[in-house]
């Protein structure tokens, strides 16, 4: 069976990330969408609060399954006995911090975690969590960048109502 992590802040999940999950759950028997529970960053959502929003996204994918990690990805990747990582790459800005975690992830691994890169789809491109946040927290459209829900609960983070959502 072929399985694969894909990890991640999703602070919040977007439409991006969303697409990659839907590719990757198709070229593997098993993704497991793992949220990094960062002790250094402080982040909007809570780990509970992403793992939900992850949940809900994916409800209709059976063989996605959405967890979270602290510590390193290899650690958890053994434990859980995968060896492939899947992460998006949205342009070359992307591709130099990639490749070196994806270089670390294999010389920590001793060769048993390898990182397959999935081109993030044209019209997510230019989405990042954190651009999503701080559109939200001006009060801006975030709606062409994350569900309708997650729109929801990223405004109501900041205090802001919307009265169409
Ligand atoms: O969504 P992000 O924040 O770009 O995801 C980064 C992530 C979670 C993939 C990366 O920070 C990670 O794997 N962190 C866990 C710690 C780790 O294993 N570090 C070693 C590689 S340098």
């Amino acid at each position: 069976m072929k399985r694969a992590v894909y990890p991640g802040s999703f602070d919040p999940m977007t439409l991006g990330h969303l697409d990659i999950i839907v590719r990757a759950a198709e070229i593997f028997d098993e993704l497991i969408v793992s949220v990094l529970n960062n002790k250094v960053k402080t982040p909007l959502f809570s780990v509970e609060e992403r793992v939900k929003i992850l949940e809900e996204a994916t409800k209709g994918m059976p063989n996605v399954k959405i967890d979270s990690f602290s510590g390193l990805l290899i650690d958890y990747a053994k434990e859980n006995d995968i060896h492939v990582v899947v992460r998006g790459l949205r342009a070359i800005t992307d591709f130099e911090y990639e490749l070196q975690i994806a270089q670390t992830n294999r010389v920590l691994s001793e060769g048993q975690v390898d990182t397959i890169f999935l081109t993030t789809n044209l019209e997510y491109a230019y989405l990042s969590s954190s651009s999503v946040k701080e559109i939200a927290s001006f009060g801006g459209d975030i709606s062409k960048c994350v569900p309708e829900y997650v729109a929801k609960l990223t405004y109501e983070k900041y205090g802001i109502c919307k009265q169409n959502l």
